[in-house]
């Protein structure tokens, strides 16, 4: 990776921990507890890639710096809400996250469901806030997308069939859906939310941003399940060695770690290529992309 992007990668990391402890309640607030456990979640750790999609797509044109914390809060909030329900033992029971034990573990189930409730709807809070200088009928899109992203037919869509299926096989064009709903929706969003908060930016250039976020968000997921393979725990943050342990459909199990890996470097050239007609200001999204599939983590 080069130093550049290592710099800009921490940057953007650190304001995204900024914007989360200023926007999320504090922990003094009643419930207490439940408050405790959304800012334990939230805070302190994890890669920030779906922040930083979002910063690097509204480098493409004058973002409005407000609307576009406003996505970071968001989509970081309905991720964080989307691995705090995964983990639980009704889904995939695990009990490490981002180097810490899950939140169920941590306090307790009951606390892990609202936890995740609750941030899911602070993303939608935070998003509709009123934002000065900054058009309402785009605001309105950016929220669309994100619920779209966020509901059955998005992520939680996505962790429906994925569940379905454990200990079955599926085909190529089947897991391709299930990943694409379950990790590519919210990617996507990312991606989009970030154009969106440039108000100038023509449609044309969102549905480049599109051709480019769908085959990232695809690739990002491959390499989740080949990670789990490859990595061990404590790089990971989380169990690895967990999908083939619950019999999970994974593109490893469908195509083998080495092909798994080559589908996801193809994956990653269709999405750069989507970007062939920007000029340098697209820079940050194409080394994201190949972030994705180099990442060790
Ligand atoms: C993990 O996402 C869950 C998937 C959608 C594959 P990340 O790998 O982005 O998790 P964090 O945010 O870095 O913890
Ligand atoms: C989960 O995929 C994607 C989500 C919507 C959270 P995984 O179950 O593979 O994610 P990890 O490996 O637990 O992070
Ligand atoms: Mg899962
Ligand atoms: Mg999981
Ligand atoms: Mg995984």
């Amino acid at each position: 990776m080069n130093d550049n992007l290592k710099t800009w990668q921490r940057n953007a990391a650190a304001q995204t921990e900024r914007i989360l402890q200023e926007r999320l309640p504090e922990s003094i607030a009643v419930p207490n507890k439940l408050h405790e456990a959304m800012r334990y979640c939230a805070l302190g750790g994890g890669k920030r890639l779906r922040p930083m999609l979002v910063w690097a797509a509204a480098e493409l044109g004058d973002s409005v710096q407000a609307a576009c914390e406003a996505a970071v809060a968001a989509v970081e909030c309905i991720h964080v809400y989307s691995l705090v329900h995964d983990d639980l033992p009704a889904m995939d029971n695990d009990s490490l996250r981002r180097g810490k034990p899950t939140c169920h573990i941590r306090f307790d189930e009951a606390t892990a469901l609202l936890a995740g409730d609750a941030l899911q709807t602070r993303a939608f809070e935070l998003l509709s806030r009123e934002l000065p200088d900054f058009p309402a009928e785009r605001q309105l899109r950016m929220i669309a997308a994100l619920a779209r992203a966020a509901g059955s037919l998005g992520m939680a869509g996505g962790q429906a069939i994925d569940l379905e299926h454990v200990g079955k096989n599926m085909t190529q064009k089947q897991l391709e859906q299930m990943h694409g709903l379950k990790t590519g929706a919210l990617i996507r969003a990312a991606v989009f939310l970030g154009g969106l908060s440039c108000p100038d930016l023509p449609d044309k250039y969102l549905d480049c941003l599109e051709r480019y976020a769908t085959p990232l968000g695809l690739a990002f997921q491959v390499i989740d399940d080949v990670l789990d393979c490859e990595a061990d725990t404590a790089t990971l943050g989380k169990t690895a060695g967990k999908d083939t342990e619950a019999d999970k459909p994974t593109y490893v199990k469908l195509l083998g770690l080495n092909e798994a890996r080559r589908y996801a470097e193809s994956l990653v050239k269709q999405s750069v290529g989507a970007l062939k007609n920007f000029d340098s200001r697209a820079d940050r999204l194409r080394e994201l992309a190949e972030f994705t599939v180099s990442r060790t983590y």
